[in-house]
């Protein structure tokens, strides 16, 4: 007896005469003789149809295999006379595995996505859901590939960290102290567990250029933690970052890794998600296939953060918040840039000094640092990165700027450009943005398996 799942049992070269396939059943057609139930077990989106005589052992439970049951069938896998498949399982014998009730919610198609974020733990069993989990897992094994082919060394940064990378000051605090018992006085740091206030990191950047400094080319690929109230359909508490960093490379290599990467992932959802991105296409995004295509091949606009405020001030548009040099690009005019002016992905690059984080490499200006964002039509910041500040000096200038004074936290950030400094680059690339992008799903709660959102983190 041969153990199939459904994708395998989908794609047989021949009929099989034992075949053994368990999974849950989708939807169940019973006549006088027999039964026909779908069973999908979640390796792919297609279900495999099962037909049972009445009479075949463990028929006898037939009518207790509603939608949600789990079964095993046994039988032959014969060719299918009906449109849509190309095999059958034609059974000789079934086994209810687990019942269910008339409770299950998925019974019908066509919840709302929210009413399924509220059914968290249910929500992967169905289509839409299976394909989204599917492709996160898939686009997942493509990162490592990316890098591994590239001869990149996966680094894993801690999660608990003493530092701020980008000194938002959006941090969740890590302590065992007791929350503020009344009457008492509040506890010391030196009393905490690390004896020094710590966060969950918001990026492994910092750590990730420790390593970067002596294995040359390194990414690290983990969860990352932002505390920002920003209750928007782009944002979670909770996300997964990508973030390569590369020794001897500057903002226009940085610009042209980025690039080669997101076009890899795009194609590497193509050649192997097919089948759901055609769900998605067909039920998410109209015209989602063609709009990944295109990307494969085009080239990434590249605008200068000076110019791309021109552009959108010579727009003629009506925007919500203004811009001028100095102010951050808002999501309008981001969409404007991507969506209406280059009509496909652009790399914005060269920010003003003010607006980014002491790390970043100043550039002969005066007033811009080399830090480059990719934008994408529909998702608007994908990817975030700059080339590092690696002259000694000018590093010190900076971090004093921002308050972080010799003998502190980061010292031993200081000392990478002490000992062998090398000009080196990095960026992150948001891993639920990027799943956006490729599935057309709009909302980050519906590509993430349990969201973290402001006031969200149960089931
Ligand atoms: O632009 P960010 O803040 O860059 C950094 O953290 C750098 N240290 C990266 C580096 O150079 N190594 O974040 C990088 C990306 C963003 O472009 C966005 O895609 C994603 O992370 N991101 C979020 N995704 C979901 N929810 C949030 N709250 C996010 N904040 C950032
Ligand atoms: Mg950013």
């Amino acid at each position: 007896m041969q153990s199939l799942n459904v994708r395998q049992a989908l794609h047989s070269d021949s009929a099989l005469p034992e075949v053994e396939v368990s999974g849950w059943v989708r939807t169940r057609r019973d006549s006088k003789t027999f039964s026909f139930i779908e069973i999908n077990d979640g390796s792919c989106l297609a279900s495999l149809q099962a037909i049972i005589d009445v009479g075949v052992p463990g028929s006898e439970n037939v009518s207790q295999m509603g939608t949600g049951a789990s079964v095993r069938v046994r039988g032959e896998l014969v060719a299918s006379p009906g449109k849509g498949q190309s095999w059958e399982l034609k059974a000789t014998e079934v086994e209810l595995i687990g019942a269910t009730d008339e409770s299950f919610p998925l019974q019908k198609k066509g919840h709302s996505l929210e009413y399924l974020r509220e059914i968290a733990h249910l929500r992967p069993r169905s289509n839409l859901f299976g394909a989204v989990f599917r492709t996160r897992s898939r686009i997942s094994h493509a990162i490592h590939s990316f890098f591994q082919e590239r001869e990149f060394f996966h680094v894993h940064t801690p999660i608990i960290t003493g530092s701020d990378c980008e000194g938002a000051g959006e941090m969740f605090r890590v302590t065992t102290l007791p929350v503020g018992a009344d009457g008492k006085d509040t506890p010391k740091d030196a009393e905490d567990f690390f004896r020094k206030p710590t966060y969950l990191t918001v990026s492994g950047q910092l750590e990730g250029e420790t390593f970067a400094t002596a294995l040359g080319k390194i990414y690290t690929f983990g969860p990352t933690f932002r505390a920002e109230n920003s209750n928007t359909s782009r944002h979670a508490a909770e996300f997964w970052m990508v973030e390569p960093e590369v020794a001897f490379c500057d903002l226009a290599g940085d610009m042209d890794l980025a690039e080669e990467f997101l076009r890899h992932l795009v194609t590497a959802a193509l050649d192997t998600c097919s089948e759901d991105l055609g769900l998605f296409n067909k039920f998410v995004e109209k015209g989602l296939i063609e709009r990944l295509e295109k990307l494969a091949s085009q080239k990434f606009a590249r605008i200068p953060y000076r110019e791309a405020v021109e552009i959108v001030n010579k727009s003629g548009k009506k925007f919500d918040y203004p811009v001028e040099f100095g102010l951050n690009l808002q999501s309008e005019h981001e969409r404007y840039l991507t969506e209406e002016h280059v009509g496909g992905p652009a790399i914005v690059f060269d920010y003003p000094d003010a607006i980014k984080p002491f790390y970043m490499r100043a550039n002969d200006d005066g007033e811009t640092v080399a830090a480059m964002d990719v934008l994408v039509p529909g998702v608007g910041e994908i990817i975030g990165g700059s080339q590092r500040e690696e002259r000694p000096d000018v590093l010190a200038a900076r971090m004093a700027k921002h308050n972080l004074t010799e003998g502190g936290d980061y010292d031993w950030y200081a000392d990478l450009r002490k000992f062998g400094t090398v000009p080196h680059a990095g960026f992150g690339l948001g891993f639920e943005r990027i799943l956006m992008y490729l599935t057309g799903v709009q909302n980050i709660r519906d590509v993430i398996p349990f969201p973290r959102t402001p006031g969200n983190a149960g089931f």
